[in-house]
């Protein structure tokens, strides 16, 4: 008796359940509009109507950035603007530009001497996705700023026309080809540059040997500089940040390079760079990504890495490093990123690491030498747990084996058993109809 309701039930249920929604899906949105509309329609109207009294943006700036294609109809001094493209100061009588970012640019824009005269109040300049030809800039413009950013905009830039922005402090190049024949041509006055950031933009030479310390973060990512890591780059001491990665730099990591004791950020990945890394590291406390993958570093891996206490990420691999892992299994856990794989003669310990971490490096023998070729991928992984033939290997691998012919099991009894109760209702059924 019971069986045959609760179709029914259901439909009924699945009825009532979209009946409801529908019910309850209009009132929510008339609310959710009827609440918020009369808030904007009375807001618009006040601020437009008072923002060209209340605030009077210079009229040559007004002109400046027409002919810059950027909106005027509305207050450019309004906060936020359209494109957050313009921030003004708040002086009087006249207001002036502090800020212009030009965005998106359609490709009939053009800069032009006489227009950038106007601005020389900006103390930030930045363009994204705008390829308009870059232009000299009035002097007045290139000593006020303080920021310039160009990223996939301008097409070309070249050293020295970036080396005239001397009162900056920070500096963001990227997915733009820089033409110069060093970085001490763009930093060579830039005295008070905190932030130098050239990366994806073809940059060639070698790094400055003269670096000014006030620097926090250089990110040369992705270019093509060559030669050595200059010692000097170790007298920052407030570098908070230091990328060069995917450039051709070669010859050893500075055995002085603990001197960068704020380092937090640490990339040197894909490059050319021998030897080991330096035991002077263990000095700076607060390092949290550390990249060295893609080199050609050899020696052992240190054991100071494993007190690192705010490390999160760790990648060494693909270099030459050997010995024995000196890692236990509560610091790889706590890590986000932790990669060692591709170092040949790299092994870990398997009373202290489980074979299960997938280290994507091979098993110690007593001796510290890797006992079998390094694992590639998954082939090796079942390679390597025959190898060790040890009880932990040969169970998981007895349950990959059980997972197959389980599920047949299953579906064979499930189906033995709604028989088994098909019948049992017909039993029932019959019973109750005599
Ligand atoms: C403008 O800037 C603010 C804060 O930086 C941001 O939340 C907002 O999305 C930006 N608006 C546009 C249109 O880019
Ligand atoms: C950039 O501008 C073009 C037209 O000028 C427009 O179609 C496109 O949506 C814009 N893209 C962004 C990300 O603003
Ligand atoms: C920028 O640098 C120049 C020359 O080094 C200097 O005269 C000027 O006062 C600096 N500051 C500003 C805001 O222009
Ligand atoms: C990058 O620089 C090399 C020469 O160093 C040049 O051959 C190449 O065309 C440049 N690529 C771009 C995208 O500018
Ligand atoms: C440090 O590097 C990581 C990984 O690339 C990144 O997610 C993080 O934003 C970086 N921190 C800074 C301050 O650049
Ligand atoms: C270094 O730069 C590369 C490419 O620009 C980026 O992918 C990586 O996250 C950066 N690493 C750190 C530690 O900042
Ligand atoms: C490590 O590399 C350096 C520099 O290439 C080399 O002088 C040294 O012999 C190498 N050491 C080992 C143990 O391979
Ligand atoms: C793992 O290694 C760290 C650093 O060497 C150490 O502080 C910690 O006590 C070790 N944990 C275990 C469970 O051995
Ligand atoms: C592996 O670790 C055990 C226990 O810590 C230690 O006795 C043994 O010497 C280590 N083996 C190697 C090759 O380092």
């Amino acid at each position: 008796m019971k069986p045959p309701p609760p179709p029914m039930f259901y439909l009924l249920f699945l009825l009532s359940a979209t009946v409801t929604s529908a019910a309850t899906e209009p009132t929510t949105p008339k609310m959710s509009t009827a609440s918020p509309t009369p808030a904007p329609t009375s807001s618009p109207n006040s601020p437009t109507t008072k923002a060209p009294s209340s605030s009077l943006l210079d009229p040559k700036q007004i002109e400046t950035l027409r002919s810059l294609h950027i909106p005027t109809t509305r207050d450019p001094c309004v906060q936020p603007s359209p494109r957050n493209a313009t921030i003004c100061d708040n002086y009087k009588p006249l207001r002036q530009l502090i800020s212009l970012h030009l965005s998106n640019c359609s490709s009939d824009l053009f800069l032009s001497f006489n227009a950038l005269k106007s601005l020389s109040s900006l103390r930030s300049l930045s363009f994204t996705d705008c390829h308009v030809s870059p232009v000299r800039f009035p002097a007045d413009l290139s000593l006020s700023l303080t920021s310039f950013s160009c990223i996939r905009s301008l097409r070309r830039l070249s050293g020295v026309w970036l080396s005239r922005f001397v009162n900056l402090t920070v500096l963001t190049v990227s997915y733009t080809p820089v033409s110069t024949s060093g970085v001490y041509v763009i930093l060579g006055n830039m005295h008070k540059l905190k932030t130098l950031a050239i990366s994806h933009a073809n940059l060639t030479g070698s790094i400055s040997s003269h670096l000014h310390p006030n620097l926090i973060h250089i990110d040369l990512s992705d270019n093509n500089l060559k030669g050595k890591i200059p010692a000097s780059l170790t007298l920052l001491e407030d570098l908070e940040l230091l990328n060069l990665s995917s450039n051709g730099l070669n010859g050893e990591i500075p055995t002085d390079f603990g001197n960068l004791i704020s380092l937090k950020n640490l990339s040197l990945a894909s490059n050319a760079l021998s030897g080991s890394i330096p035991e002077s590291m263990s000095a700076i406390p607060g390092l949290v990504h550390v990249d060295l993958s893609n080199n050609q570093l050899n020696g052992t891996v240190p054991k100071f890495l494993a007190g690192l206490k705010g490390l999160k990420a760790l990648n060494l691999e693909n270099n030459g490093l050997h010995g024995v892992l000196p890692f236990n299994a509560s610091f790889i856990k706590r890590l986000a990123v932790f990669k060692v794989g591709g170092n040949s003669n790299l092994c870990y310990n398997h009373s202290v690491l489980s074979s299960k971490l997938k280290l994507g490096v091979a098993r110690c023998d007593k001796h510290g030498l890797p006992m079998s070729p390094p694992p590639s991928k998954d082939s090796s992984s079942d390679s390597e747990s025959d190898y060790t033939g040890d009880a932990e290997a040969d169970k998981t691998n007895n349950k990959d084996n059980h997972h197959g012919p389980s599920k047949v099991v299953l579906g064979f009894a499930i189906g033995i058993s709604s028989i088994v109760f098909l019948i049992i209702f017909l039993i029932l059924i019959a019973k109750c109809c005599r």
